[in-house]
């Protein structure tokens, strides 16, 4: 099949400069073993020319870009809405839709998913997996899921509670479901599934919770049989290695690593190479995060903070390259892997654009895993110097390693880039990064880091303190255009808050962010000049995305705010009630409108009966802050995640407050229990939250 690009509306030019550059251009012929291409993979390698938007990353290539031309610099500016659909309270809505054939699917929330016309956004039809009810202790970490994935008439969703499901796209009945985790696992899904040739992959996150060793299973997508596994890290040695690779690592770890699990899991990137007919695996941080807790004796710990290189037919291993040997920081490499073909110094090379969460941007030779560049992409990284372009290692900072128990460490764990979506335009050769500039303290006096245990609540554990650190420096959040063959920042636009949401880039010459201040953005994607806003009444953080149905170009993204970010953001005022959660379409010349209100400042209900025993409160407040924060907002000052306590009349009856927090009546609603928490804890908890509102 040849590559056939329609740019709508947006002239010859374009098309033919996006002919040239464009990178996807496989049928599976250079593949010797492939048959003839099935339609949903050439769904996958062109996106009938750009008109649909069938996976999480747009398509195979994970370049989150349009082809499509018709809304572009000249016009944007007339960009209106086209029709919203208002979705249900969920503490984490950043979620992106997929388009296919006049359809949208979203997997919202805790995964409930929608099917949308994408023309006039009738609702066709709903899924709820119930997942917060089957979820346990896997709820109390509050994420949610962030992707769904299109393969041949189905749609694939994960779920918090570790199934795979796939449903019919016409009817939305359920065809089949897989339980992906292991019985007892505190592990969780929060990342969308990938589909490749008839197989459906998926990770998890939770290395952060509990003892989990990371692995992915890719399954048959019709009937879901298990195909393969595979493990990033290795486990026990006395119960065998898996496979060479496994040994291998394993001569990476010291000590008993694997009572922690050690992590590593595959919590977000996963790219499939239609050339190459791989998988790469993008893989996270190590459990606990303090490496002398992990692996005392050193090592590389191999396989995390990696790109991973597995054949797809089997999972095979082929080759890794390793980010951050011997992680200590949370840091991961579980960041986009973009594929993209570049001309370097006058070679042509398949490449992966990666911007993990150290700071760099690695161009990656797709080929054999050796590195070609890796630059700085903000001001400030005090781990490393510089990356060794001979052996592909960071020049590291051993202080940074908190060897005296305390450091400060730029980029903080929230990473220079984390899973808000870069996007590469193949036209312009310039991909654009959603950063964070700023550091955090590390802080291990005291904490005995030889004797940690996995905790076993599926509650955080580190085996490290984190704290403020000196933000003086601190550039803050942005999104930066860069050119990786020049090596070069091209612009940088300062993002309000501490994130930079997640990116669109298409060949209308456009750049779409949304923003925590409540808006929907356009960029122009040569110099980032601003050429069009829509006040969405809610933060936008999640990816936008763009299809074409009828000749007409469209623009949608879901509004909506939450996870951890949420509470760290607090600043803005978003209101788990007050603000709705909404599908938001915009077509050129739409006029439609939204109700609603922007923020006002939380009103803390006055409890002058209750006699706040400051003893309580004090005690309250560091378990607050260590098993409600992530989605209440620390200091019990939300931002989005979920209600605010201090307004909430629930605390102000020690009855009602037990009943909600012990028993869990609201589980269904999102609200873990905390079955385990004693009634002087339940208590100690009402009364830091009742103090906080006096405040
Ligand atoms: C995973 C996210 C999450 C965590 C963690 C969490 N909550 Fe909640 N909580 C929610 C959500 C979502 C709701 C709203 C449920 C609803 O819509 O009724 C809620 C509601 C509540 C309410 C009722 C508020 C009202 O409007 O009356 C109370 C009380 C509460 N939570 C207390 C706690 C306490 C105490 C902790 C820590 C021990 C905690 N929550 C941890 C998500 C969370």
């Amino acid at each position: 099949m040849p590559l056939r690009m329609k740019v709508l509306g947006f002239g010859a030019v374009a098309s033919l400069v996006l002919l040239a550059a464009c990178n996807m251009v496989s049928d599976g012929s250079k593949d010797a073993s492939a048959t003839a291409p099935s339609s949903a993979h050439s769904l996958l390698v062109d996106g009938n020319d750009g008109d649909d938007w069938p996976a999480y990353g747009g398509l195979y290539n994970e370049q989150h870009f349009s082809a499509l031309g018709q809304i572009n610099t000249g016009n944007v500016s007339q960009l209106g809405l086209a029709w919203s659909a208002d979705l249900p309270a969920t503490s984490n809505p950043m979620t992106a839709p997929i388009e296919v054939d006049g359809v949208i699917y979203l997997s919202y929330g805790y995964s409930v998913v929608h099917a949308f016309d994408a023309v006039t956004g009738a609702l066709l039809w709903r899924h709820d997996p119930h997942a917060p009810e089957a979820s346990g202790v896997r709820l109390k970490n509050g994420w949610g899921i962030r992707g769904i994935a299109y393969w041949d008439g189905a749609v694939f969703t994960g779920t918090q509670d570790g199934r795979l499901i796939a449903l019919d796209a016409l009817t939305g009945k359920k065809l089949w479901s897989q339980q992906t985790l292991e019985p007892g696992s505190s592990a969780y899904i929060t990342g969308a599934p990938r589909v490749f040739n008839g197989k459906v992959i998926i990770g998890f996150g939770g290395a952060d919770v509990g003892a989990n060793r990371g692995y992915v299973s890719a399954y048959d997508a019709k009937t879901g049989d298990l195909a393969w596994r595979f493990y990033t890290v290795p486990g026990n040695p006395a119960k065998g290695f898996e496979n060479d690779a496994m040994a291998k690592a394993a001569r990476t770890w010291t000590g008993e690593w694997w009572r922690g699990g050690g992590g590593g899991t595959v919590w977000n990137a996963i790219t499939y190479d239609p050339e190459l007919d791989r998988i790469y695996l993008g893989t996270g941080n190590g459990n606990p995060w303090n490496q002398k807790a992990r692996s005392p004796g050193g090592g590389d710990n191999l396989f995390l903070c990696s790109i991973i290189a597995l054949d797809a037919k089997t999972g095979r291993y082929l080759w890794h390259y390793q980010t951050n040997p011997a992680e200590t920081w949370d840091y991961n490499s579980s960041m986009d892997m973009t594929l993209a073909d570049l001309k370097i110094d006058g070679q042509p090379r398949k490449v992966i654009l990666h911007a993990p969460k150290n700071g760099f941007l690695y161009v990656i030779d797709r080929a054999d895993g050796r590195l070609i560049s890796a630059e700085p992409i903000v001001p400030n990284i005090n781990w490393a110097t510089h990356i060794d372009l001979a052996t592909g290692r960071p020049a590291a900072i051993d202080a940074a390693r908190y060897p005296g128990g305390r450091a400060e460490v730029y980029p903080s764990i929230l990473g220079a880039h984390n899973w808000p979506a870069q996007s590469f335009n193949p036209q312009l050769g310039l991909i654009f990064i959603p950063t964070l500039d700023m550091p955090i303290s590390y802080d291990d006096r005291g904490l005995e880091p030889a004797a940690w245990r996995a905790s076993v609540v599926g509650r955080r554990d580190p085996a490290v303190r984190l704290g403020p650190a000196d933000m003086s420096k601190a550039q803050g959040a942005g999104l930066l255009a860069w050119d990786p063959v020049k090596k070069r920042r091209v612009w940088y636009n300062p993002s309000p808050g501490m994130m930079s949401p997640a990116t669109l880039a298409t060949a209308g010459g456009l750049v779409f962010q949304g923003r925590l201040d409540g808006h929907l953005a356009a960029y122009r994607a040569t110099d980032g000049a601003e050429l069009w806003r829509f006040d969405a009444l809610n933060a936008v953080a999640a990816q936008p995305i763009s299809y074409a149905v009828g000749g007409k170009q469209y623009v949608a993204v879901v509004a909506g705010f939450g996870g951890a970010a949420g509470g760290m953001n607090a600043q803005f005022g978003w209101d788990y009630r007050q603000q709705l959660r909404r599908l938001l379409v915009f077509q050129l010349g739409g006029t439609g409108s939204l109700s609603g209100k922007r923020p006002s400042p939380v009103r803390p209900l006055a409890t002058p009966h209750l006699d706040i025993d400051p003893a309580a409160a004090a005690r309250g407040g560091t378990l607050f802050n260590s098993a409600c924060n992530v989605c209440h907002g620390p200091g019990a000052v939300a931002g989005g995640s979920a209600p605010d306590l201090r307004a909430a009349s629930s605390p102000t009856d020690a009855q009602v407050f037990r009943r909600i927090v012990r028993d869990g009546t609201l589980v269904p609603a999102g609200m873990p229990q905390f079955g385990e928490l004693s009634e002087t804890e339940v208590e100690d908890l009402r009364h830091y939250i009742r103090s906080r509102a006096q405040m």
